[in-house]
């Protein structure tokens, strides 16, 4: 009998045909909706590999009762979804996929940026409502990107990234991060801050940190307060770094001026979620990293990482050794 591996979304069967010949490969048949708990517990239970997705809780209980489980790869480079303690229990590889994303979830957290500064998505809407009936100088005036001061909470490789373009738009760049990027000081001008600082000085405060028990929870009420009223967040990185009734109040008190998310405290958000009556928030259903050609390169990478670890090679981006 061949191994067996469930892919728990709807992928195209090209990125999985070099498993198919060795593999029992079976997909999650629906690209909308996440598989339900029930199945994919059920499913787990006979796996060798799973191929699974940011949204897919792999927990202790599916470790526990998935004996022959080698290998859970995760389509992203977060993997906060998978309980590692208990992965490494088991002796189950976890992989991700870090950098052949970093480009593109930089470009999406620039977009965003832009988006919520020169309030594009407001400005596109009031076209299509047939409000636009004159040019006047102050229609939809947004506020400027150019030379001014970004703080990048969380200096990865998807935050120099970033860096690298807020470069290319003359902005002054501070960053906070566990520890100090002396490449990113010296090719970048970009400034070590405490969080404190950062959140007093920034005009652009820009979360880009994985989530960890010390980051969960880091931006609270407090927080918003320190920040500039005329500040804008953005947060690419993941909800629950977030207080989100705080960052609401912030927005409703004029504590900060506007904010872009691309991520939320409990994904997905629908059209009541108290953010999106807000016209200084604009909101992206998680798609960081998702271009076409990333999001293959992505599957890709799954792929290889379970052909390695089942056929007794290294993966090349293992989380756990
Ligand atoms: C990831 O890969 O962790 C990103 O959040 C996807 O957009």
């Amino acid at each position: 009998m061949k191994p067996y591996i469930y892919v728990t979304r709807k992928l195209p069967e090209e990125v999985l045909s070099p498993l198919q010949e060795k593999y029992e490969v079976e997909m999650w048949d629906d690209e909308n909706v996440s598989v339900p708990r029930e199945i994919l517990l059920t499913k787990a239970k006979k796996a060798a590999g799973i191929l699974s997705m940011l949204s897919d809780p792999i927990d202790r209980e599916l470790f526990e009762q998935s004996p022959n489980l080698k290998v859970v790869a995760n389509l992203a480079v977060g993997f906060d979804n998978i309980d590692l303690e208990a992965a490494n229990e088991k002796g189950t590889a976890v992989c991700n996929t870090p950098d052949v994303l970093t480009d593109t979830t930089a470009d999406l957290t620039f977009g965003l940026m832009m988006a919520a500064a020169r309030r594009l998505i407001e400005a596109d809407k009031f076209v299509r409502e047939g409000k636009w009936k004159s040019w006047s100088p102050l229609l939809m005036a947004g506020t400027d990107i150019h030379h001014k001061t970004v703080g990048i909470i969380g200096m990865g490789s998807i935050g120099e990234a970033f860096a690298r373009r807020a470069k290319g738009f003359d902005m002054n760049i501070l960053y906070h991060n566990r520890s100090r990027k002396p490449e990113a000081e010296e090719s970048l001008g970009a400034r070590y801050a405490s969080l404190e600082e950062l959140l007093a000085q920034s005009d652009y405060v820009v979360c880009l940190a994985p989530l960890t028990a010390e980051t969960k929870g880091l931006l609270q009420k407090e927080q918003f307060g320190m920040m500039k009223s005329s500040a804008i967040f953005i947060n690419a990185a993941r909800g629950p770094i977030v207080n989100e009734s705080a960052l609401y109040q912030a927005l409703v008190d004029g504590e900060i001026a506007a904010a872009g998310l691309d991520v939320f405290e409990k994904e997905p958000i629908d059209e009541t979620h108290p953010l999106l009556s807000l016209d200084n928030v604009v909101a992206l259903p998680h798609i960081g990293s998702s271009s076409v050609e990333t999001r293959i390169e992505m599957m890709e990478l799954c792929v290889s990482n379970i052909k390695a670890v089942l056929e007794g090679d290294t993966p090349k981006t293992q989380v756990n050794k």
